[in-house]
């Protein structure tokens, strides 16, 4: 049986987007969100190394100066304006955690303590700069933390082990294409619950699930951009993923940036600081994409460390315990954990670990979804990694995410609150089998009784975008990914479960997951095939320079149906918003 309710806004996701949007609306209207984990759990928790904004507590600094990083790092495919925004907003961004009760770091003079990041400069490039405010090396479990503590202030009603599968869209009294709700499925009874919504937030995280390699959960498999693909909506610039340059070598778990910002440095088997021959002005503090290749170069030219030759070393070792101790304790623990190094006295293994999409479901600076390259899905929302509004362009800078999320969570609960309160429209219509399509793909993957699982076919997904798809890339590469997906995706179309039961069937959910995980490394790969330059996180060795020409413009890329009548992905393009900087060699 379905249960349908009611409320004026509904927040899919509960990490940091997601909450610091509920705090908002929660506030002004009957708020609901549904999350598929606890709202503690979500992956915000695992970041790490600090949330920027030019506070110039410590060093001279300002927004300006931060807008201008943005840009640069994301090789110049930001929307300067969105960039902008996120800046300006970021101080208070900071102040409003503040007062909520994060504890961040404090200076000697009792000030947010701030620490420098890769990317973040002085003066548009003359020195590294301090503008990361944090939490030790746990700052997104903080943040997560505090933004719980204010929705359950707030009263926030919260539907925790709530997969959302569907999205469902109209039109409203204005005639105008807006969102219905959403079609979820409880995990605990295995019920389907429709939400019907005048405003929709999608807050579902990324979609690191797609690589083998990776610091993501196991639960970022890209439910809300699948959503919204399979509704018709554009996802934009796909083929830009961020591989974080310190992964623990052979694992991919997080060892933040911030340990570079607090002194780390990379060397290879000679013992070399190698970056600086990539980037000798800031060195171990460049940005992402470049550091990540450089790392991987170091390896493909045998100057890996390691008995396969296969990493690099992240050399803490000249550093006091007592600072290591006090700036980066969870990390440094990993490494002890998880490969038995003492980074007091040892370096410790990396290599680049698939971290971030930089693309998403397309917005405006109000958080409002397009449709298209203009066009408002009115009543629908998205913020932080599900969400492209452009701020990172195809490389985000160290820290920009989890200010991100806070910028535009907040602009997202008040923008969607502030629809919904608009009494000039109604409650879409929801159709009468909203479910319907729902129903179908659960019960189809749970009714088959022999077929393939799900286990080795997402191994093989994970193994095959790890290979071909990643910091290198070239035409052979990606189609040999392709041939490799469509294969996949065949196979999928058998994929069997064992466990048949209603309650807690996470074997079920999984293999949803993965459609959407299938669907979506497609994007990605028909993407970075169809971009033939290299910027930012999007390498192509067969066209190694950044083409201002023919791709200074954002992917747009659409499910659509091929002339043989098979899924396909169709790619449109959008212009880039440039406001005050022209683009420049990026050097650093
Ligand atoms: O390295 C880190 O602490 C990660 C930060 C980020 O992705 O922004």
């Amino acid at each position: 049986m379905v249960q349908t309710h009611i409320y004026d806004v509904v927040i899919v996701g509960a990490g940091g987007a997601g909450m610091r949007a509920a705090i908002e609306a929660g506030q002004r209207s009957k708020t609901a969100v549904l999350t598929k984990l606890y709202p503690t759990r979500s992956h915000t928790g695992a970041a790490q190394g600090g949330m920027c904004a030019a506070l110039a507590n410590v060093e001279e600094d300002n927004w300006e100066w931060h807008t201008f990083d943005t840009v640069k790092g994301g090789d110049y495919l930001v929307d300067q304006d969105a960039a902008e925004v996120m800046c300006r907003e970021a101080i208070d961004a900071v102040l409003d955690l503040e007062k909520m009760g994060l504890p961040f770091n404090r200076t000697p003079e009792g000030r947010i303590d701030q620490r420098r990041f890769g990317g973040h400069t002085r003066n548009h490039g003359e020195s590294a700069v301090r503008r990361s405010c944090f939490a030790a090396d746990r700052t997104g479990h903080m943040i997560l933390q505090t933004l719980y503590q204010q929705c359950v202030k707030h009263e926030v009603e919260f539907y925790n082990e709530f997969y959302v599968l569907d999205l469902v869209m109209g039109t409203n009294d204005l005639g105008e294409k807006a969102v219905a709700g959403v079609v979820s499925y409880e995990l605990a009874t295995g019920e389907i619950h429709v939400f019907r919504a005048k405003s929709v937030v999608l807050a579902t995280g990324g979609v690191g699930k797609v690589y083998k390699t990776t610091s993501n959960a196991h639960t970022l498999t890209g439910d809300g951009m699948g959503i919204a693909y399979r509704a018709g909506l554009p996802l934009e610039d796909m083929e830009f993923f961020q591989f974080h340059p310190t992964g623990l070598a052979g694992l991919g778990i997080l060892l933040s940036e911030a340990a570079r910002g607090e002194g780390g440095i990379l060397r290879n088997a000679d013992g070399e600081r190698f970056m600086e021959r990539y980037a000798p002005t800031i060195k171990d503090l460049a940005p992402r994409d470049i550091v990540a290749r450089s790392m991987a170069n170091e390896v493909r030219e045998g100057r890996g460390a390691g008995p396969k030759k296969d990493y690099v070393l992240l050399d803490l070792t000249h550093l006091e315990p007592a600072h290591i101790d006090a700036k980066l304790p969870d990390i440094t623990e990993f490494a002890r954990t998880y490969l038995g190094v003492e980074p007091y006295t040892e370096p410790v293994p990396v290599y680049p670990t698939a971290h971030y999409a930089m693309g998403g479901v397309p917005t405006n600076v109000e958080t409002e979804v397009l449709a298209d390259n203009e066009t408002v899905v009115r009543g629908l929302f998205a913020a932080g990694e599900v969400a492209c509004v452009s701020v990172h362009g195809s490389n985000r800078l160290g820290t920009n995410s989890l200010l991100d999320i806070n910028v535009f969570g907040k602009r997202a609960g008040l923008r969607a609150a502030h629809y919904a309160a608009d009494e000039s429209v109604s409650l879409v219509a929801m159709p009468e089998d909203a479910d319907a399509g729902v129903v179908s793909t659960l019960e189809g993957i749970r009714g088959r009784e022999s077929g393939e699982r799900v286990a080795p076919l997402r191994q093989a997904m994970q193994e095959t975008m790890d290979a071909n798809a990643q910091v290198f890339r070239t035409e052979a590469t990606l189609k040999q990914c392709l041939t490799d997906l469509a294969g996949l995706r065949e196979r999928y179309s058998r994929v069997v479960v064992q466990d048949k039961g209603k309650r807690f069937n996470t074997d079920l959910l999984e293999a949803v997951e993965l459609g959407f995980l299938l669907e979506l490394a497609e994007v990605v790969v028909v993407g970075a095939l169809a971009r033939q330059e290299s910027r930012g996180g999007h390498f192509r060795e067969d066209h190694t320079a950044r083409d201002d020409v023919n791709f200074m413009r954002h992917t747009m890329a659409y499910r659509a149906v091929d002339e043989d009548g098979r899924e396909a992905v169709r790619l449109d393009y959008k212009p880039v918003v440039q406001t005050r900087y022209q683009p420049m060699e990026r050097k650093y």
